[in-house]
């Protein structure tokens, strides 16, 4: 059972993967709890380099490069050994956030996106629960946290609104692993509605 939670910066991922990683282990379930960029000593790293500094510190062909090499790390040191224990992976952002961040921001790059996928990567979620996310309130809630890590923040509102079009947009074009979530709501009701939703996938 691998999850992924995606959706534009502020929506409320972190939150509602940590709330339902606490409720499945209170169920007795094991459950890995990791996040990308990072998620193994190495991609934690590369997570420094992609996250802070100016927005044109890379373009966006080599922060695919850099995305992908931290995303093999993972895989390889984290999420398969988990899933191989029978463990539950619960990710906090995955491929499809490589797909809109770096595939359709900067240009039409989401081919390049895909092959190098197929090529390092080769596996998607079997579930993955998009928090649809009003970008100004995404925005200012991120804004809020005041981090180093807000590279992409700084891209601004532009950015946000065309990834949230982007998440809904790849949320049809893999209707069977997606499931969108609204996030403008209270954090309690929010987790209800995606415990219902694995629930439903995993009774
Ligand atoms: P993301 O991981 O998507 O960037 P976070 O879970 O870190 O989002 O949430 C961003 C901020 O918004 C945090 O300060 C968090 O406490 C707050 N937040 C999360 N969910 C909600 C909610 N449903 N209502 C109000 N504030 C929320
Ligand atoms: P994250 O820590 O999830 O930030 P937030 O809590 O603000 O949503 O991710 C940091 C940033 O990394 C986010 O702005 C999106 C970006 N990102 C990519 O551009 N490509 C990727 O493949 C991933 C995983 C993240």
């Amino acid at each position: 059972m691998f999850i992924s939670f995606e959706g534009i910066d502020g929506s409320g991922k972190s939150t509602q993967a940590r709330l339902l990683a606490d409720r499945l282990r209170a169920a007795g379930n094991k459950v890995v709890h990791t996040r990308e960029p990072g998620g193994s000593p190495g991609a934690e790293e590369i997570r420094s380099l992609v996250l802070e500094g100016e927005p044109d510190r890379w373009s966006a062909e080599t922060e695919i490069l850099l995305f992908t090499a931290a995303r093999r790390d993972h895989l390889e040191r984290t999420i398969e050994p988990a899933l191989a224990a029978g463990e539950i992976v619960i990710c906090d952002r995955f491929a499809d956030s490589t797909r809109m961040y770096q595939g359709i921001s900067r240009g039409d790059l989401r081919a390049v996106v895909d092959q190098l996928h197929s090529l390092m990567i080769g596996r998607e979620p079997d579930l993955t629960i998009l928090i649809d996310m009003d970008p100004e309130v995404g925005l200012a809630r991120a804004k809020g946290r005041q981090t180093a890590e807000e590279r992409f923040e700084d891209f601004g509102l532009p950015l946000q609104q065309k990834m949230r079009a982007g998440f809904l947009a790849l949320a049809q074009e893999y209707p069977d692993r997606f499931v969108v979530i609204d996030g403008d709501d209270s954090l309690d009701s929010v987790a209800e509605n995606v415990l219902a939703v694995v629930q439903a996938r995993w009774p």
